[in-house]
């Protein structure tokens, strides 16, 4: 069910037109930032966090956190996403030898779930503001406008089955949400970043290529994606070497079952190796290094086919 809701409520086509108002607005934001940086050094990474968290908070409930008790700031709230994200990207000794798990070796754990405490803290202030806020609107006190994901979480029926989304649920949902799409996005952006800045040439082709298609000094848009087949190729091949999500998510069986030969028991814990899939020289030419031939063929074989 929260699948279907991610799928069809946050990434539709309908949806996502809806707040392009509000992602252009951050990505301005964002290169007016680094247009008065001039010859200061930008972290790029966390540039592409702030705009990511941003955006994603503007589509959940319409930006700025309203402070009140226990709420929080916007900045405490990427603070508080960003430190989570640190400790989730430390490889945890319990996830390869589940019998130590219990003593929680590194402190992971532990950690987590204090960073997870806050940003629970603030999702249930926010929640809370909405609902209240909502119940004024509907006693007629107070008018709002909003019409954001927040709202459709609050007022989601089943179809089928008529339930309603649990406060633990929506708050699972939102966190999956956030730090799904903060951490994996700006590490992107760096790694893209970093490759071009070690490749001149190619960093010269995608400013001919933008120059090109959007024009000097003119903001790109998401409709130009489809017309920047370079860059596109680009940002393929720094995701290839530098996958954001290296062993993906990691999945368990419900059943015990038999793939390439390998039993692999019900309710084990298994990682997809998709850093070593990207580098298997058995299907790219130059495994190790950041290089677009490989990527171009399959372009020009997609463009002809
Ligand atoms: C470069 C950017 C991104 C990368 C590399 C990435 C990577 C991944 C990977 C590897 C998975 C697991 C897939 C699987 O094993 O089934 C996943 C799932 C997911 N991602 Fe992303 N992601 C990115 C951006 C985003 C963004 C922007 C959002 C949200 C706004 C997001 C939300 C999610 C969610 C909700 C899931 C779980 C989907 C499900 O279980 O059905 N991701 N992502």
């Amino acid at each position: 069910m929260l699948r279907k809701i991610f799928v069809q409520e946050m990434q539709s086509k309908a949806k996502l037109d809806a707040f392009y108002s509000l992602r252009k607005n951050e990505v301005q934001k964002s290169v007016r930032d680094v247009l008065g940086k001039d010859g200061i050094p930008i972290d790029v990474g966390l540039l592409a966090f702030s705009t990511v968290i941003n955006m994603i908070t503007s589509m959940f409930w319409g930006g700025a956190i309203q402070r009140n008790k226990g709420a929080g700031t916007n900045a405490e709230f990427r603070a508080a996403v960003s430190e989570l994200l640190v400790i989730l990207g430390k490889p945890n000794i319990s996830d390869f030898i589940p019998s130590l798990a219990r003593f929680d070796l590194q402190g992971i754990e532990r950690n987590v779930k204090k960073a997870s405490k806050r940003i629970e803290q603030i999702f249930d202030s926010v929640i809370y503001q909405r609902m209240k806020k909502n119940e004024e609107k509907s006693q007629g006190t107070k008018k709002t406008d909003s019409n954001d994901f927040l709202d459709f979480l609050l007022e989601f029926r089943d179809q089928d089955t008529g339930k309603s989304l649990s406060r633990a649920q929506m708050k699972a949902f939102l966190a999956d949400i956030v730090i799904g799409g903060t951490g994996t996005t700006s590490t992107a952006f760096g790694w893209t970043m970093a490759e071009l800045m070690l490749h001149p040439e190619t960093m010269n082709k995608v400013q001919e290529e933008l120059i090109e298609v959007v024009g000097a000094n003119k903001i790109v848009e998401e409709y130009h994606i489809y017309k920047l087949p370079y860059l596109h190729a680009v940002v393929k091949e720094a995701l290839r070497l530098h996958p954001p999500a290296p062993l993906l998510l990691p999945r368990s069986p419900t059943q015990s079952c038999t793939v390439g030969g390998y039993t692999i028991p019900k309710g084990a814990k298994v990682f997809m190796n998709a850093w070593a899939m990207h580098r298997d020289p058995q299907f790219w030419k130059i495994p190790w290094s950041f290089s677009l031939r490989d990527l171009l063929v399959i372009m020009l074989i997609t463009w002809i086919t």
